[in-house]
């Protein structure tokens, strides 16, 4: 480099500082002290469900949207494409429009994917939301979403959001393709492995995948989903970024008298009643 180089290279005294974004998001590390609102702890007491900006409570087995506002502000810019392969009710929809990021979304029951779509504003729907009926198991499904990738002038998304069944604590639907209706553990973690896959493969190389998941009882033992999905995860080829511990009391609908019961299951039979589940960050190498 020569003198003038490095000179014409040095900020102006008074000159304005230009951001430095990180690779990954539009968070500019210089401006710190500004990010109150962005969280960086491994424990999340989350004390309300966020009912702002078009959520709605109305779908057992949702996850709060903080989820997504934390994780969509932390892992993607706007415009970035967020891929979640087990969409739901759509929360993860309802937060791309908030966060201005776009989305595709993958559902496997009808119904919920009407549901979804009329919530999404006519605008945006079909050019930055697409929402998809589909078995995210599929390879077929996959290559319908690299169909949408194509019309949005991309081959990867910049973020994979995965939020299965926790198995068969609670059936989403009667259809045999559903995880929560996966004939046995095994079953269920080879799909869980099938769709994950999928997303890796879909996912942008350096870019980030959320897994939100908890663990069950059966049969008087503990069965460690989280810990299974997590050796699943790392089967594939992401690597490790965090887990978080979020409480899960904002989830619960209906505590008061059944409470008392599981105390006394809980007293009685020597377990732990479950208050929390995980939220793991991946990267994809
Ligand atoms: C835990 S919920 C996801 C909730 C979502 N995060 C939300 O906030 O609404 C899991 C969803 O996966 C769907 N599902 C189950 N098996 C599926 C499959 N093979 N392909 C696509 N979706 C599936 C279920 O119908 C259910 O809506």
């Amino acid at each position: 480099m020569t003198r003038g180089e490095s000179e014409h290279r040095r900020p102006r005294p008074g000159a304005k500082r230009r951001p430095k974004r990180l690779p990954y998001s539009d968070i500019d590390p210089s401006r710190w002290r500004e990010y109150d609102h962005i969280w960086t702890d491994s424990l999340w007491l989350i004390e309300a469900r966020d009912r702002s900006g078009g959520h709605r409570f109305d779908y057992h087995g949702n996850f709060v949207p903080q989820i997504a506002t934390q994780t969509f502000l932390r892992y993607t810019r706007e415009d970035d494409i967020v891929l979640d392969l087990f969409l739901g009710a759509g929360t993860s929809a309802i937060e791309a429009v908030r966060l201005k990021r776009r989305l595709i979304g993958v559902e496997l029951q009808p119904d919920l994917v009407g549901t979804v779509r009329d919530r999404i504003p006519p605008t945006l729907l079909d050019s930055r939301i697409h929402i998809l009926q589909g078995d995210s198991t599929l390879a077929a499904t996959s290559d319908r979403v690299r169909g949408v990738l194509a019309t949005m002038g991309t081959p990867h998304v910049q973020l994979l959001v995965l939020h299965p069944p926790y198995h068969d604590i609670i059936p989403f639907s009667s259809d045999p393709a559903d995880l929560s209706n996966a004939p046995n553990l095994e079953a269920f973690l080879d799909r869980f492995e099938a769709v994950a896959r999928h997303g890796f493969d879909l996912l942008a190389p350096g870019r980030f995948a959320v897994l939100v998941i908890g663990d069950k009882y059966a049969r008087g033992e503990l069965v460690p989903l989280s810990f299974y999905c997590l050796e699943r995860m790392q089967a594939i080829g992401f690597r490790p970024k965090a887990i978080v511990v979020k409480d899960i009391t904002g989830n619960e609908i209906g505590k008061g008298r059944a409470s008392n019961l599981w105390r006394y299951r809980a007293l009685a039979g020597g377990f732990y009643i479950f208050k929390h589940e995980y939220v793991m960050i991946w990267r994809k190498p």
